[in-house]
């Protein structure tokens, strides 16, 4: 029997009792995709997959859509990310550092992710985790004098952490080669999005790729996306999830930021990685 029970007040769900390996029937999609709605992201316990069962799992969700980034796709499928900060015959097997400051995934592209999955394939103890924020609550909670103020406001956004451009901090954005940066451009968003399925308001991307906001003289604008970021990532809209080997994490790109921990170097670490667009509509 499938369980799920939160795994905090804030945001997240631990779902027990389910085998990626086997294609999941309809009512059990739904059934999950009914708790990421509902609350942020869920945590599938105690998995094991080949990369061919997680790419799988991740159509379910929508488009796989592999990382700018291709240093470090996947030998068996593109469309995983390896995150690892293990050297084999000296070099990298994977990306280090990804995200270490708060942002929503693909925020930088057009059509941003629907949500991400990582699965732990080998973790040190905890504290090893991503911390979640919920922009839906953050939203609500502003003075409604706030909310009418930006409802109607786009920004712009790029690849990058507006906060620290210095490319050799470990909490700059993961440094794209030229021929990556040329594939990366401006786009806009609305500051504040209806969640695609739900239909609740939250602040999107307030944090990361959002540089300015249009129709605001770029200082103001920036000044508004940092009070509101500030604002959105308080401890009380906040939770960190720590990684156990075999952890298979959905999260929903529409209703939280996050951010990735700064990851011990003497300290084994990889996990998987796909990002998933959405699912053509209609
Ligand atoms: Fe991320």
């Amino acid at each position: 029997m499938v369980r799920i029970q939160p795994l905090s007040d804030v945001a997240g769900a631990s779902v027990q009792g389910l085998d990626l390996h086997e294609a999941l029937h309809a009512d059990q999609q739904q059934m999950l995709a009914d708790a990421l709605h509902r609350f942020g992201f869920i945590v599938i316990k105690h998995q094991s997959l080949a990369p061919a069962d997680l790419v799988r799992f991740a159509r379910r969700w929508g488009r796989p859509s592999p990382h700018v980034i291709d240093t470090f796709h996947h030998p068996e499928d593109p469309n995983i990310l390896i995150l690892s900060n293990v050297h084999k015959d000296g070099r990298p097997t994977g990306l280090v550092d990804a995200g270490t400051y708060f942002h929503s995934d693909y925020s930088y592209l057009e059509e941003p992710a629907r949500c991400t999955i990582l699965h732990a394939i080998d973790v040190p103890p905890a504290p090893n985790g991503t911390t979640f924020a919920q922009q839906a609550h953050a939203y609500a909670d502003l003075p409604a004098s706030i909310r009418g103020k930006i409802s109607d406001l786009v920004v712009r956004h790029h690849y990058g952490n507006r906060d620290d451009l210095d490319q050799r901090s470990r909490t700059v954005a993961s440094v794209l080669n030229e021929e990556q940066t040329q594939r990366v451009h401006w786009v806009r968003h609305p500051l504040v999005r209806p969640h695609p399925w739900t239909g609740e308001p939250a602040l999107y991307a307030v944090s990361g790729s959002a540089f300015s906001i249009e129709g605001l003289p770029d200082e103001e604008g920036l000044a508004l996306l940092r009070d509101l970021a500030a604002h959105a990532t308080q401890a009380r809209y906040c939770h960190t999830h720590h990684y156990e080997n075999g952890d298979v994490i959905v999260w929903d790109n529409a209703l939280l930021l996050h951010s990735a921990p700064l990851v011990d170097l003497s300290r084994p670490r990889t996990l998987w990685r796909v990002t998933v667009l959405y699912p053509f509509m209609g």
